[in-house]
């Protein structure tokens, strides 16, 4: 199918599906549900799958009995194939070890490979469930905050120098593209990470489930076709759920390149029993990395126009909010400090004045405070209205 802005145009009521981010809006902003909020928060989309991935999973359901599914051959193919063409990376099928998404990955991760009170770094403002993570599994949370400059940010890599040499931070998670400033790390970022976590002994998880998501001009930079020579220290995540909008298929993987990591990782798998791949997972994954890749051209261009549209909007009419366009993401970061509010005043706003849902940015750690982060993966008509109505509560404070 050729897809066009046309298709990602199209506005889609979900309230009354059961979404978590419509249905579930009011009660996470503690709202009544008389009021009705602009769902703005947790990251899926409110534009369709690809026609494709929608034909694959209707096929299967037509199959009118759901029982336990094999990942057969073609399953692990697509993945490697898929890994190469748009990653750049060459991997073996055997390294590929399925998880249901990407945060149960990474607690698998950290259960197996980690002990109770070792220290697993994150380079914060991040997305929260890393933090969880660590925190969740009585691991250290050991905060390695990006720096930002005039709304830039970079990685502190002499910071993290510092703490890889301490022998209690056992591992890393690293966010590329990042959640929620919207980098993509460079090559020469990448590739020094990458060496100091190798030499410290440091275990390297990169969460790559962005890296479709670019913006126009920007090149994504998968960490191990960069830093390749220290990949055995790596496991990397990908899953099709945030390109595609397949998040409630629960459909992710880890790419692990080192085998005792990697049966150790496996280990921790199957003594939770997680080896079952959902019923239309495997089907919708292979949908998407075989013929969709016009969806991804015109999402990304629809995003990017989105973007370009909220900073054209902000700069002339709310100068007192600062936005950076992001390299990648749908996510964009916006800066509330201006406005003279504290964190907590800027919070309460956003959801009783302006009624929009959005991602807190004290909920993503230090470097988070007077931030919201805004998920604009919605049809233009739901960013116009979401403006407006943020324009006209911004006068009354
Ligand atoms: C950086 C990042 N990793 C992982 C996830 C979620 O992954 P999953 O649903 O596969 O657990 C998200 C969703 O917002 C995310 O932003």
């Amino acid at each position: 199918m050729v897809y066009t802005k046309e298709y990602f145009d199209v506005y889609q009521e979900r309230r009354g599906t059961g979404s978590i981010k419509w249905d579930g809006c009011s009660e996470k902003f503690g709202v009544d549900s008389q009021t009705e909020m602009i769902p703005m928060w947790i990251a899926d989309m409110d534009f369709r799958s690809p026609q494709e991935v929608t034909e694959a999973v209707v096929a299967r359901a037509k199959l009118g009995s759901y029982g336990y599914v094999r990942k057969d051959e073609a399953f692990y193919q697509t993945i490697v194939d898929w890994v190469k063409r748009r990653y750049h990376w060459e991997i073996q099928k055997e390294w590929i070890v399925f998880s249901p998404g990407v945060i149960p990955g990474f607690n698998i991760a950290i259960q197996s490979l980690t002990r109770p009170g070792d220290g697993i770094i994150v380079q914060t403002p991040v997305y929260y469930p890393f933090m969880e993570a660590a925190e969740r599994n009585g691991r250290l949370l050991v905060e390695n905050p990006l720096i930002e400059e005039n709304g830039q940010w970079r990685m502190d890599l002499e910071g993290l120098e510092e703490l890889a040499r301490k022998p209690e931070n056992r591992m890393l998670i690293l966010c590329s593209p990042h959640n929620p400033v919207g980098r993509i790390w460079t090559k020469e970022e990448l590739w020094r990470l990458a060496k100091i976590c190798a030499e410290n002994q440091v275990i390297l998880l990169s969460d790559e489930i962005h890296g479709d998501i670019v913006m126009k001009g920007q090149e994504f930079q998968a960490l191990n076709a960069v830093a390749g020579q220290w990949m055995e220290n790596t496991i990397t995540y990908y899953a099709p759920s945030k390109t595609f909008n397949l998040a409630g298929l629960q459909t992710a993987f880890a790419i692990i390149p080192d085998n005792a990591m990697r049966e150790t990782y496996t280990r921790g798998l199957n003594a939770n029993r997680i080896f079952n791949i959902n019923w239309f997972g495997g089907a919708a994954l292979k949908a998407a990395y075989t013929r969709c890749d016009g969806y991804i051209d015109a999402l990304c261009q629809y995003v990017d126009e989105n973007m370009d549209y909220m900073q054209a909007f902000l700069q002339e009419r709310l100068p007192q909010l600062k936005m950076e366009k992001p390299q990648a993401t749908y996510m964009v970061w916006v800066d509330f400090r201006g406005t003279g509010m504290s964190t907590e005043k800027i919070e309460r706003f956003i959801v009783e004045k302006a009624h929009i849902g959005v991602d807190m940015g004290s909920w993503f750690g230090k470097g988070g405070e007077g931030y919201l982060r805004f998920n604009l993966a919605c049809p233009r008509v739901t960013l116009e209205k979401a403006l407006k109505q943020l324009e006209k509560a911004l006068q009354t404070v």
